[in-house]
């Protein structure tokens, strides 16, 4: 595993994360609590230390999970949740996003959680004018004084525009969370520029475009019921499908597991603190983890970012 710092909030991260919103249930598959220690136990021996985890991945039962795999030494873990809705039933939540809604879901986080504070609390896809209330951000920083939480994240909302990445200052958001892909890039343009420049740490989201840069999915492709891509309209999930095909064939190395490449891939831009893929068994744990080491470079060079 290699790690990096997390922008001023000097956590050392692992560059490969647990994204954990497979864990509610939302991915058709349901897990137990045995899986989710096997992939824990996994997670320990290839050096992972990051967990993103949020109040509405089922109705906290994420972070419960989580909070039994971990109580043994929660103290080594990054642990990463968020705030701003009420989870219902299957794809079906409440945005609840109030002073009083983070307080009281950031309770119940940590009472699934099994701890006393979460290393970083982020906003959890808030519209601008949300994001924007002053009383909302003073919330945090007291809950950040008060000890309850360690940091401040923001996990934006889709890509259309840099709007909330550039209030961060004025919010105390030490950490940015961005869909960042293959597929998508449109953070290189605003967010990593700002992030650079003001030191925040980047958690780089679906680095797999929810599984599809595996290369495993052809075009046609079906998702069975109770997996959230299954809601996804064919001719776009085709058109993704067809340009990872394009990708496979002119950028991955051969022999390269596609899925690696694209966390490595991610891993290249200077911005990118750390990837979430999320996992539903062990070996994508441990596939996903090897990918820290795969060396790749990409045609875009790094000087373009400078
Ligand atoms: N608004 C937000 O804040 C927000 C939104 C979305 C996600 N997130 C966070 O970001 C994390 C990652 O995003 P995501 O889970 O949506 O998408 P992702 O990481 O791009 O894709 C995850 C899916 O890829 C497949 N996969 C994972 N590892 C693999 C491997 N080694 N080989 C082949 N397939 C593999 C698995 O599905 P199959 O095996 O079924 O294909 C898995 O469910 C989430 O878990 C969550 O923690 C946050």
């Amino acid at each position: 595993m290699k790690y990096r710092r997390l922008g001023k909030t000097n956590l050392r991260v692992s560059v490969i994360g647990m994204g954990t919103w497979q864990f509610g249930g939302e991915w058709g598959k349901s897990f137990t609590q045995a899986e989710v220690d096997q992939m824990f136990d996994a997670a320990r021996e290839h050096g992972i230390n990051l967990i993103d985890t949020a109040e509405c991945y089922g109705p906290h039962s994420s972070e419960a999970f989580i909070g039994n795999a971990i109580a043994r030494d929660r103290e080594k873990w990054i642990v990463c949740t968020k705030f701003g809705h009420v989870y219902h039933g299957h794809l079906d939540r409440t945005d609840e996003r109030s002073p009083q809604d983070a307080i009281k879901q950031l309770e119940e986080s940590l009472k699934a959680l099994k701890t006393d504070y979460v290393d970083l609390l982020q906003y959890h896809s808030l519209a601008d004018h949300e994001f924007d209330n002053p009383e909302l951000q003073q919330t945090l920083i007291h809950l950040k004084e008060q000890g309850k939480i360690r940091h401040i994240g923001n996990s934006v909302r889709g890509n259309a525009d840099a709007h909330q990445t550039l209030q961060s200052e004025k919010a105390q958001v030490e950490v940015l969370q961005v869909i960042y892909n293959r597929l998508d890039r449109r953070p290189e343009q605003r967010d990593f520029p700002y992030a650079i420049e003001h030191d925040l740490g980047v958690l780089a989201r679906v680095p797999l475009a929810s599984g599809f840069l595996s290369g495993k999915y052809k075009p046609g492709a079906q998702f069975k019921q109770g997996d959230v891509r299954a809601g996804q309209k064919r001719e776009e999930l085709d058109r993704k499908l067809r340009e990872v095909e394009k990708i496979a064939r002119e950028e991955v190395p051969p022999g390269v597991p596609m899925a690696q490449w694209a966390l490595a891939w991610c891993l290249q831009h200077p911005a990118v603190s750390a990837v979430i893929p999320g996992c539903k068994d062990v070996q994508q744990v441990i596939s996903n983890a090897d990918a820290a080491g795969l060396q790749i470079v990409r045609d875009d060079h790094p000087q373009a970012w400078k």
